[in-house]
């Protein structure tokens, strides 16, 4: 139980680092939560106009996934990277520092995901993309990757894995319903739209 307390409070304390706030309001540009979706994530990041700011909170909202899942596979063993991976997860949704109310998921949904198999990264990354170039939609990329995730490790024999990646994808659906509402009214903004 000591090692499943740490492994939680690790991977809650490394996701909880919301990268997006931080580096816009690093640059000057104000609260990333009053503009476009007020998400604090990659995606909304790039509504700013800025790339680079928009790939880094992207790399860094991945990497805490990744070093969380990395140092308590090292400390703990295997059963103690998928738990941290899971909290850091947890962290980055429901930082206590900003009132519960954190990102959407995918890009630490993607860090976790490298430091627990690397190789399906390349899985996601192929759906993702291919979903974004048929689309523009940043939303439905993410949704249908992390759909795919869980079958996929399932069908390599990693029923662990499977079962926690499928639980991060029934938080980062419920987590992604005002944009489900708008894919399916047509409103959701493209990838390139300006918020
Ligand atoms: O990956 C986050 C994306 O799926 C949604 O972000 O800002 O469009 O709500 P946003």
């Amino acid at each position: 139980t000591v090692p499943v307390a740490a492994s939680l409070a690790l991977g809650y304390i490394l996701g909880s680092i919301p990268f997006g706030l931080l580096l816009t309001r690093a640059a000057g540009m104000g609260d990333i939560r009053s503009i476009g979706s007020g998400n604090i994530g990659a995606t909304n990041v790039l509504r700013t106009g800025n790339k680079k700011l928009a790939a880094a909170t992207l790399l860094l909202d991945a990497l805490k996934g990744t070093i969380a899942v990395l140092l308590a596979r090292a400390l703990f063993g295997e059963g103690g990277a998928i738990v941290a991976g899971v909290a850091a997860f947890l962290g980055h949704l429901f930082p206590v520092w900003l009132g519960f109310k954190g990102g959407k998921g995918v890009a630490t949904y993607l860090g976790v995901l490298l430091g627990l198999m690397p190789v399906m990264v390349l899985v996601f990354a192929f759906v993702w993309l291919s979903m974004a170039k048929l689309s523009r939609y940043s939303s439905l990329s993410a949704l249908t990757a992390t759909l795919v995730i869980p079958v996929v490790l399932w069908i390599l024999g990693r029923p662990e894995m499977a079962l926690a990646m499928a639980l991060l994808t029934i938080i980062t659906w419920w987590k992604h319903k005002p944009n489900i509402e708008r894919l399916i009214l047509g409103t959701e903004s493209r990838i390139g739209d300006k918020g």
